[in-house]
C-alpha cells in the first residue's frame, strides 16, 4: 500500500515548490553544532554562547525543540519574543538555524484540556504527562495542536535570514510509536480498509479461520491489545505497519504546514538502527533531507562498529545523498545502565566516522550542558567544568578540523556489497511463537556487518524490493519475511550475475505473516535451490560441527585474499540453528558434521543464470563467520583489502572523480598504511605510507 493512501490532510495552499534535491542553504562548510535550548538560561548566557559557538567553529544551531510551552503558553496564545531575539542574535553572529517544530513535546495545557491525547500502552495504561514523546500520533487534538505551532513558526520564520533548515518534531517513534487509545483504533480500522478494501480480503490475509477469529466489518476490529496468549501475527504485524504510518501521517501535516510559507529543506531526526519500529524506508522519501541520530551503546567495545552500521544505513536511506547527522553525544549520556565517558580523541573519531560514511553535517546534543531537569548529566559541547575542559578543548580542534575538511562536501561512498534490511521483516520475526529464541535478526546481521568493517568493506543497506544493479554481493542474514516483489528481486539480482547470500530462517512467511504454500523457505526456495523438511533448531548453549565439503576445492569459489590461513579442514562451529535440507539444485559448501542436521547440508551455493545464491543455514561467529563472508565475497569477485586491526578506511569520491581517504585508528598504538596524498588538517604530503596516531584520525586528498 502506498504511504499516499493514509488519510490526506495537507495545509492549505502547500504550493511552494520544496527544496527537495537541496542541501542546508548558505555556506559550503561541513555544518558542525548542534541542539542548543538556551531556554535554560538567562540572557546572559546566551551572549557568552555565541562568542564560544564562534570560538569552535559552529555554524549551525538546532533551537526550539523543546520550546513549545513558551511559544504558546495557552491555547492560541503565541508568543515568540524568545525566538525572535535568539535568532537575531545567532544570525549576527553568523549562526545559522535548524528550526524545530516543538511538537514532541506538548505544554502542561495540552494534557490538562485534551487528557484523551495521552498514548495508551498495549495493556491498557494512559501515559502521563512530564517526559516528551508522549502523544497518541492518532489523535485529532494532537495533530491539530501540532499543525496549528508548527503553521504558526512557518509563517513567522520563513523570510528569517537566520533559518536555513526546518526540523520537525523530534525522534519520531522515540520512546511510543504504537498506541492503544480509541483515536488509534478508529485510525487503525481506515488505515485496515484502504490496505485490504473488504473485510473478507482481510479475513483471509490475517488467516481468521484460525482460532475462529472471522470479522464481519472493519468496527469489530480492535488494536491487538495484551490477551491470554498470542494474539493473531498478522493483526500484530499491521498493527505495527500502521503505527509507523500514522507517525508519518504526523510528520507529513506539519511539514507541509511549513512547506506552504517557506523553502528552505524539512528534516526530522531519524534513529536508523536504533529507532526498531518506525519504517525509515517509508520515510526517507518524504524529508528533503535525511538526518539521524546516534549515541553509542557505551557497554558494547565494538560500539564504534555499530556506529559505522548506523552511518550506513543512514546513507543508505539518504539514497547515498549527503545527510545530517543530527545528534550524537561529546562523551558519556546519561540513560544507559553505566553511561561511560568518551575517552581522549573519541569524540573527533565518532563524528569523523560519521563524515567518512557520507554525513556533511555533524551535530551534537547539546551545545551546552543543562543544569536541571533529566538530562543534567549528558556530556554537552561545553560541559559543566566549562571552556577549560577537555571536552571544550576538543570541540574547538574538531572544529578546526572540520573547517580544513570542507571540500568533502557533496562527495560520495561507494559500496559494492550490500546487506538487506526490512524493518517489516524484524517486526514480524519478533513476534512470539517462534521455532527458538535464540533467533535474532538483529545479531545475525550485526555479525554480518562486523566481519564486513572489519574486511574493510563498506556497504549499503537495501530495500528487499531496491534496485540491485551495481552490486555485487547482497547479504540477507535475515529476512524471514519477503513478499513476491522482494522474492523476485532477489532472484533476478542473482540471475544477472549478482552473488546473494541467505541466512537461516529467512523466506518463511510472506507480507501477512504466512507460509507460503509448500516446503519453506517459501519464496526463496528456487533461487537457493533447495527445500527445508524441517527446522531443526539447537539446545541452548549446544554447537554442532560443519565442514567443508571436499569437493569445494573444486567449486568455482576462489580462495578469499584475507584470512588465507583459515584451513578449509578446520571444522566451523555452528549455533542456534539447522535445517533437514533436500538440495533442489545447490550444491553442498559445507556440511553438519555433528549435531541434528548431521550429514546434511550447512551452506549451500546454487548456480542461478549468471550468478549464484548461498544459503547458510546455522549462525556461525567470529572467524568461522568470516571464513563464510569471505567465500561469498570470492565468488562475487569483490576485492577486499583488510586494513590493520583497529583501521577504519573509507573512501569518499567527488563527482570529478576526486577521492578522499578517511582513516580512523581504534586500536591503542599507532597503526601505519600504505597511502599517497596531502593530509588536509596539517598539508603535509604524504608518499607511501601515512601513519595514523593511537586512537586518532587522518583524512587525506587521494592523489
Ligand atoms: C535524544 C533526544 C535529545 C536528547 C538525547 C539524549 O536523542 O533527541 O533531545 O534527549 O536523546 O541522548
Amino acid at each position: 500500500m502506498s504511504v499516499d493512501a493514509l488519510t490526506p490532510v495537507a495545509a492549505e495552499g502547500a504550493a511552494l515548490t520544496p527544496a527537495r534535491s537541496g542541501w542546508i542553504p548558505g555556506t559550503s562548510a561541513i555544518r558542525f553544532g548542534g541542539d542548543y535550548n538556551p531556554e535554560q538560561w538567562p540572557r546572559e548566557i546566551w551572549l557568552e554562547d555565541v562568542a564560544l559557538m564562534k570560538e569552535a567553529g559552529i555554524n549551525l544551531v538546532s533551537v526550539g525543540i523543546f520550546s513549545w510551552a513558551l511559544l504558546e503558553p495557552r491555547e492560541g496564545e503565541y508568543d515568540f519574543a524568545f525566538l525572535d531575539d535568539l535568532l537575531g542574535l545567532l544570525h549576527e553572529n553568523g549562526i545559522d538555524v535548524d528550526l524545530g517544530t516543538p511538537t514532541a513535546a506538548p505544554p502542561a495545557w495540552f494534557y490538562r484540556t485534551y487528557p484523551d491525547a495521552r498514548p495508551v500502552t498495549r495493556d491498557g495504561l494512559p501515559l502521563g504527562f512530564g517526559s516528551r514523546g508522549i502523544m497518541s500520533p492518532s489523535s485529532s487534538d494532537y495533530r491539530r495542536a501540532a499543525t496549528a505551532i508548527a503553521d504558526r513558526l512557518a509563517r513567522r520564520y520563513a523570510d528569517h535570514p537566520a533559518v536555513v533548515l526546518w526540523h520537525v518534531h523530534n525522534e519520531y517513534g522515540a520512546p511510543v510509536t504504537e498506541s492503544y487509545d480509541d483515536a488509534s483504533v478508529a485510525n487503525f480500522r481506515r488505515w485496515l480498509q484502504t490496505r485490504y478494501g473488504s473485510i473478507a480480503a482481510l479475513n483471509a490475509a490475517w488467516g481468521t479461520t484460525f482460532w475462529g477469529q472471522i470479522y464481519a466489518g472493519f468496527d469489530e476490529i480492535d488494536a491487538p491489545r495484551q490477551s491470554a496468549s498470542v494474539t493473531n501475527p498478522a493483526h500484530r504485524l499491521d498493527f505495527a505497519r500502521f503505527s509507523s504510518d500514522a507517525l508519518l501521517e504526523c510528520f507529513r501535516l506539519e511539514r507541509d504546514a511549513i512547506r506552504a510559507h517557506a523553502t528552505q529543506p524539512i528534516t526530522t531526526n531519524f534513529m536508523a538502527s536504533t529507532c526498531p519500529s518506525v519504517d525509515l524506508w517509508r520515510w526517507a522519501d518524504e524529508v528533503d533531507i535525511v538526518s539521524n541520530d546516534h549515541y553509542l551503546t557505551a557497554a558494547r567495545l565494538d560500539a564504534h562498529v555499530m556506529l559505522a552500521m548506523d552511518a550506513d544505513l543512514t546513507r543508505s536511506l539518504a539514497g547515498g545523498k549527503p545527510w545530517i547527522l543530527m545528534e550524537h553525544s561529546t562523551s558519556a549520556v546519561n540513560w544507559q545502565p553505566r553511561n561511560i565517558a568518551k575517552k581522549p580523541g573519541e569524540l573527533a573519531r565518532n563524528t569523523v566516522a560519521h563524515l567518512a560514511r557520507g554525513a556533511d553535517a555533524v551535530l551534537f546534543f547539546q551545545f551546552r550542558a543543562s543544569r536541571f531537569g533529566a538530562e543534567k548529566f549528558h556530556s554537552a559541547m561545553l560541559p559543566h567544568a566549562g571552556r577549560d575542559s577537555r571536552t571544550w578543548r576538543e570541540i574547538t580542534a574538531l572544529g578546526g578540523l572540520l573547517g580544513a575538511a570542507e571540500e568533502l562536501r557533496d562527495s560520495r561512498v561507494r559500496a559494492e556489497v550490500a546487506i538487506v534490511w526490512s524493518w517489516e521483516s524484524f517486526w514480524a520475526q519478533d513476534l512470539e511463537w517462534r521455532p527458538s529464541v535464540d533467533l535474532s535478526h538483529r545479531e545475525r546481521i550485526e555479525e554480518t556487518y562486523r566481519t564486513l568493517w572489519e574486511s574493510g568493506v563498506t556497504v549499503d543497506f537495501v530495500h528487499p524490493a531496491a534496485d540491485l544493479r551495481g552490486y555485487r554481493a547482497v547479504f540477507a542474514p535475515a529476512l524471514y519475511l519477503i513478499d513476491e516483489e522482494g522474492a523476485d528481486n532477489l532472484r533476478a539480482f542473482v540471475e544477472n550475475g549478482g552473488t546473494l547470500a541467505v541466512g537461516s530462517f529467512s523466506g518463511i512467511v510472506d507480507e501477512n505473516d504466512a507460509v507460503p504454500a509448500g516446503p519453506h523457505p517459501g519464496r526463496l526456495r528456487d533461487t537457493l535451490g533447495l527445500v527445508i523438511e524441517e527446522f531443526l533448531p539447537l539446545r541452548e548453549g549446544h554447537s554442532a560441527e560443519v565442514r567443508w565439503t571436499a569437493s569445494d576445492a573444486a567449486a568455482p569459489v576462489t580462495e578469499a585474499p584475507r584470512r588465507a590461513a583459515h584451513e578449509d579442514s578446520a571444522p566451523l562451529s555452528a549455533t542456534v540453528w539447522a535445517d533437514d535440507i533436500v538440495l533442489q539444485g545447490a550444491h553442498a559448501e559445507a556440511i553438519f558434521t555433528t549435531g541434528p542436521a548431521s550429514g546434511g547440508p550447512a551452506i549451500t551455493r546454487n548456480a542461478l543464470g549468471a550468478g549464484s545464491a548461498w544459503y547458510i543455514s546455522a549462525a556461525f561467529d567470529g572467524a568461522d563467520q568470516s571464513a563464510i563472508v569471505d567465500r561469498v565475497l570470492a565468488d562475487a569477485g569483490v576485492t577486499v583489502t583488510t586494513p590493520a586491526e583497529g583501521l577504519e578506511c573509507v573512501e569518499r569520491i567527488g563527482d570529478d572523480g576526486a577521492r578522499w581517504l578517511i582513516v580512523l585508528n581504534h586500536a591503542e598504538e599507532p597503526r601505519e598504511l600504505a597511502a599517497a596524498g596531502v593530509d588536509l588538517a596539517t598539508g603535509e604530503r604524504v608518499t607511501g605510507s601515512a601513519v595514523v596516531p593511537a586512537g586518532g584520525v587522518r583524512i587525506l586528498r587521494v592523489s
